[in-house]
């Protein structure tokens, strides 16, 4: 997909009828979500209350927190920005968002990207104009603005699955999604293809084949520790779905908006970046604790989500509340994660061998970046509630 993606790329520039020699050595197109995207969306924190001003405000805020130069891009608008279409079917913003195209050129100058929303339905979730019937003409309009993500959400489409057999709605969800998908290849701009259908027919067996950069596995997160622990734990099994291109997405993060305890949060990001998932801030960029601040940009956390290989990490033992969770690094080492779910302190345990080692491992704290030097293959540590302990794992 990605070499028919930069192939196709190619293509286009010489068609747009650049010179000879400019074809001949045209770099091919930036491969998108080689790791998995990090930027801000709009849904979690203001919902419908968003537009150009709030917009341009969290970009200056996404470079003056430091989350830019820690890896975060993209400034997603979520739904409500929807117009009306003119006379021409053109899809206009709402008077939220007075000029898409100058929104856009804000936030790239800050060395920031945008990203937008629409549905495969005639409506999006809250009722805006969807894309369906004009997949192509949004797709032109949407790269006209300097747009380079859009999530994509199934939204009323799903009225018509719902009248359809499970045949003939598979068929129609992924007709969809390959239809939107190749009116943005043609467009010539790289755009991230993110796919929200809320994990409607085992989503990670088929996102990469229609297209999706990314595609969330579950409904929509809240800010509460049960709803993100549902959803963080209920990933388990799906890291052979995943890699660099295509990503299991298990919604945007609900870091900073306040109602979760800081362990909770802790554990919300650990289990995030653990996941090889998208880390889309939800929150009101201007107004952080210094906690929030520190805990977005923590570059180890960071590091294991972005890491390279693109291997995403899973449950290897789980007793009763408590889990150990895993994930292989590019370098060697493995990232091990033990948590515990309940809400009182318990002894947890993790068993080396089940990691593959033969002898006594050698760890550091990630959160405290303590060397712990060497931990016996039969390990147990005391753990409060609702929190993990995070280890980096070498022989
Ligand atoms: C759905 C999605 C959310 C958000 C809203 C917007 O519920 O899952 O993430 O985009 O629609 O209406």
């Amino acid at each position: 997909m990605t070499l028919f993606r930069s192939l196709h790329s190619r293509l286009l520039l010489c068609a747009a009828g650049l010179g000879l020699a400019l074809c001949a050595h045209a770099a091919p197109a930036a491969k998108v979500a080689a790791t998995p995207p990090m930027g801000w969306n709009s849904w979690n924190h203001f919902a419908e209350k968003i537009d150009d001003a709030t917009v341009r405000a969290q970009a200056d805020a996404m470079v003056a927190s430091g989350m830019r130069d820690a890896g975060y891009t993209y400034i997603n608008i979520d739904d409500t920005w929807e117009g009306e279409r003119d006379a021409k079917g053109e899809i206009h913003p709402n008077a939220k968002f007075p000029d898409m195209k100058a929104l856009a050129d804000y936030v790239h100058a800050k060395g920031l990207k945008l990203g937008i929303y629409s549905s495969p339905g005639p409506k999006t979730c809250a009722g805006f104009e969807g894309s369906y019937g004009h997949e192509e003409q949004d797709a032109r309009t949407y790269a006209a603005w300097g747009i380079d993500y859009l999530k994509y959400d199934l939204c009323s489409l799903g009225e018509q699955l719902d009248r359809s057999s499970p045949l003939q709605a598979r068929q129609i969800m992924r007709d969809a999604y390959v239809k939107m998908h190749k009116a943005l290849l043609a467009t010539g701009r790289p755009i991230v293809f993110s796919l929200c259908q809320y994990g409607y027919d085992s989503v990670w067996h088929w996102g990469a084949s229609v297209g999706g950069n990314a595609w969330r596995t579950t409904g929509d997160i809240t800010d509460t520790y049960d709803r993100m622990a549902e959803i963080g734990f209920g990933q388990a099994g799906l890291s052979k779905y995943a890699g660099p291109g295509h990503w299991n997405d298990p919604d945007m993060l609900e870091v900073g908006n306040g109602g979760m305890k800081p362990e909770e949060y802790r554990t919300h990001m650990a289990l995030w970046a653990l996941l090889s998932a998208p880390l889309l801030a939800g929150n009101d960029l201007r107004q952080m604790s210094p906690e929030t601040v520190a805990l977005l940009t923590n570059r180890d956390l960071i590091a294991i989500d972005q890491d390279p290989a693109g291997h995403q990490g899973d449950r290897v033992a789980a007793e009763g509340t408590l889990e150990v969770w895993a994930k292989d690094m590019a370098d060697g080492s493995k990232i091990v994660a033990l948590f515990n779910r309940s809400d009182i302190y318990n002894e947890i345990g993790v068993d080396f061998r089940k990691l593959g080692y033969a002898k006594p491992v050698k760890a550091i704290d990630v959160w405290s970046h303590k060397d712990l030097g060497r931990l016996p293959l039969d390990t147990r540590m005391l753990i409060q509630g609702h929190d993990v302990i995070l280890l980096r794992v070498k022989p």
